[in-house]
């Protein structure tokens, strides 16, 4: 589908939902001139990812804020939705945001279930959706679209560079621990492909159900396989726990513990000691040496009374990504073609460094190896320059 077929396709599902009664009969200028631009922000605000959805959301306000409070001249209103991480409820709740509260752009999720619901709808509707958080590789896969930018991360990226990094510190045989979900799986499946090639081995898979923390049986498991090493996907609440179950099992001295970075973002004070010297891998570190890191952190402490994490970060960036491309186009969201090209062009100057997007429409950055030093995520190394997803399947 074309850009123009895009517009023509939203136009047409908005009169079929009925929203545009009314609003369709003043010309479409006018209207981009006069109205508020209407963010839909569909996030977790509950359950185990309810911080990460609170910190992406204070991210896209600070960077919005600091642009004086407009996108291209015209004022923001925003439309919440608690998404709950609840795949089953994501197209009705986007439909919602789309047809109830009219948006002009749909952002979410944190969790990648809820995620390809909202790109079902937003294929369908043509409605402009930004992922600020969410790594199901399909996105910016083989379900990619024109009207979907991911201003995050897939799940395929933080973990490749970690089988090699493994390998590297002479871990050949290792157990990969996670939630049954995408996420999860998708995680697993990058991160054995990386070992694989480092001259690892995955022996051994290990599954929750996605929300659940009951991770006693597994880690009994894990003492008995006695792996060189164990690595895994988890992240907010689930981390908290799954860090403190490790050490007070007697495993974090006997058999290294690695992860994607998600493991330590945001729960640091909450993990204690049992994640000092944890070792990760993501595209953002606390300790990051560049400017706009040093300022995004002060000001956001500032605004929130908080530290930031990578959460805060990806909605920082996306509120730059916003910025950019409605600055350029003079807050004329309605024209979706010049809209999108502006996304594809931008440069994004965040505090992970510098990126842009690839042409599957996700960031191609780098990838920090970061250990955890007295309730810091520190930058050692860098894991994996200028990263890009293999975004197979996509056809853009
Ligand atoms: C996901 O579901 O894609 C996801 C959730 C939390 C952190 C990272 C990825």
């Amino acid at each position: 589908m074309n850009d123009n077929q895009l517009g023509r396709r939203r136009r047409e599902f908005m009169i079929q939902a009925g929203a545009l009664a009314g609003a369709s009969l003043l010309p479409v200028s006018a209207r981009a001139q006069a109205a508020k631009l209407r963010l839909g922000l569909m996030l977790p605000y509950t359950g185990t990812y309810a911080q990460l959805g609170v910190a992406i959301e204070n991210g896209l306000k600070l960077a919005l804020e600091q642009a004086g409070g407009k996108l291209g001249g015209r004022a923001v209103e925003f439309f919440k939705v608690d998404d709950e991480s609840e795949p089953s409820k994501a197209t009705d709740n986007a439909n919602r945001l789309i047809t109830r509260d009219r948006v002009d752009v749909l952002i979410g999720s944190v969790h990648s279930g809820v995620a390809m619901g909202m790109l079902k709808v937003a294929k369908e509707s043509g409605t402009l959706m930004l992922i600020p958080n969410a790594g199901a590789g399909a996105a910016t896969g083989a379900l990619c679209t024109p009207n979907v930018f991911r201003t995050s991360f897939t799940n395929w990226q933080p973990v490749h560079p970690l089988g090699k990094v493994m390998a590297e510190r002479g871990h050949k045989k290792a157990i990969f621990i996670t939630w049954k979900y995408a996420a999860g799986e998708e995680s697993l499946a990058s991160f054995s492909e990386g070992f694989a090639a480092a001259g690892g081995a995955v022996v051994k898979e290990l599954f929750v159900p996605f929300p659940t923390v009951e991770f006693q049986a597994l880690l009994t498991e894990i003492a008995s396989v006695k792996p060189d090493a164990v690595a895994c996907f988890f992240a907010g609440g689930g981390a908290v726990k799954f860090v403190k179950d490790y050490a007070a099992a007697g495993l974090k001295e006997k058999i290294p513990l690695y992860g994607s970075g998600f493991l330590t973002e945001g729960v640091l004070p909450a993990q204690g000691d049992a994640a000092e010297g944890l070792l990760t891998t993501l595209h953002y570190a606390d300790s990051l040496e560049n400017p706009r890191n040093k300022a995004f952190r002060s000001a956001y402490a500032k605004a929130y009374k908080t530290e930031p994490d990578v959460y805060a970060v990806q909605g920082f960036d996306t509120g730059l990504l916003l910025t950019q491309a409605l600055d350029k186009t003079k807050g004329d969201i309605g024209n979706q073609k010049a809209v999108i090209s502006a996304m594809e062009g931008a440069v994004i100057d965040s505090p992970r460094g510098q990126w842009k997007m690839s042409r599957a429409h996700n960031p191609i950055q780098d990838i920090y190896l970061r250990r955890v030093e007295q309730g810091d995520n520190k930058v050692i190394a860098v894991a994996w320059k200028a990263l890009e997803d293999p975004a197979r399947g996509c056809r853009l």
